[in-house]
């Protein structure tokens, strides 16, 4: 049986504010859980706040302060309204950032823009990312997180939010062969692989904006001792948990060439 060599839980679309959409009691159940379960790292992918003000990000940071395991934010585009971007600076850490753990290396990338709901990432990361995923060593587990999603998601309706440079960004994701891309913006959880990459969406920790029956949630992401990768839905609303997959890494399947 294999054993979980290091645990991520990956939440998203927390929306805390202390006016409308947070609901507070599956935030706080949520929050107990994950420290129950011990993760190596928490990773949220963005829209943490709802409005981006500072009654919110005040919240916020007190609300963050109760999980135990260090915490990755990345932002979201509610976190950039009302110049969020430069309290997100301020009060939550650096928008685009990066940490070597074991032998991971993550990068948590800057995908919206100023009070607009669409996102990307841009010649300039794209670059910068470009320079950092080839000067790793051989065998680094690589982890990429943004707030918009790379490829649609369903139950999304009409879907015009994700990544506007996609195309170019999965192409990046999948020639370095990055093992896992985490990302939020939908409320839907979602897991893919293409080639060797995992793309993981989460589903809203808090916000009343669930979609159907799905409820809030999060995702645990266990990596095992064979390097396979497990991805589990903890439910908050049905207080359940579903493995939704469990993928294998270093497949040797050969990625085309998109020159
Ligand atoms: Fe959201
Ligand atoms: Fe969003």
């Amino acid at each position: 049986m294999d054993e979980v060599k290091f645990r991520i839980a990956h939440i998203s679309d927390t929306h805390i504010s202390p006016h409308g959409n947070f609901v507070e009691e599956s935030f706080d159940w949520a929050m107990k859980d994950i420290n129950k379960l011990h993760p190596d790292i928490v990773i949220h992918s963005g829209d943490l706040t709802d409005n981006g003000v500072l009654t919110d990000y005040e919240l916020a940071a007190t609300k963050l302060r109760t999980l135990e395991p260090r915490t990755l934010v990345a932002p979201g585009n509610h976190d950039e309204n009302n110049l969020g971007h430069s309290l997100f600076k301020e009060m939550i850490g650096p928008v685009d950032n990066e940490l070597k753990l074991d032998n991971m290396a993550i990068y948590i990338t800057d995908s919206p823009q100023p009070d607009r709901d669409e996102g990307r990432l841009g010649r300039r990361r794209q670059t910068y990312l470009e320079e950092k995923l080839s000067q790793l060593e051989k065998g680094t587990m690589k982890i990429l997180v943004f707030h918009h999603h790379l490829v649609s998601v369903p139950f999304s309706g009409r879907d015009q939010d994700v990544l506007e440079d996609a195309g170019d960004i999965l192409d990046m994701v999948l020639r370095h062969k990055v093992n896992l891309v985490l990302m939020g913006h939908r409320h839907v959880r979602r897991v893919l692989q293409i080639y060797d990459t995992v793309l993981v969406n989460t589903g809203t920790v808090s916000s009343i904006r669930t979609r159907g029956r799905l409820g809030q949630s999060y995702n645990i992401i266990d990596v095992l001792t064979d390097g396979s990768i497990r991805v589990t839905e903890r439910n908050i609303t049905a207080k359940n948990s579903s493995v939704l997959g469990i993928f294998k890494q270093n497949t040797q399947n050969q990625i085309p060439t998109s020159t």
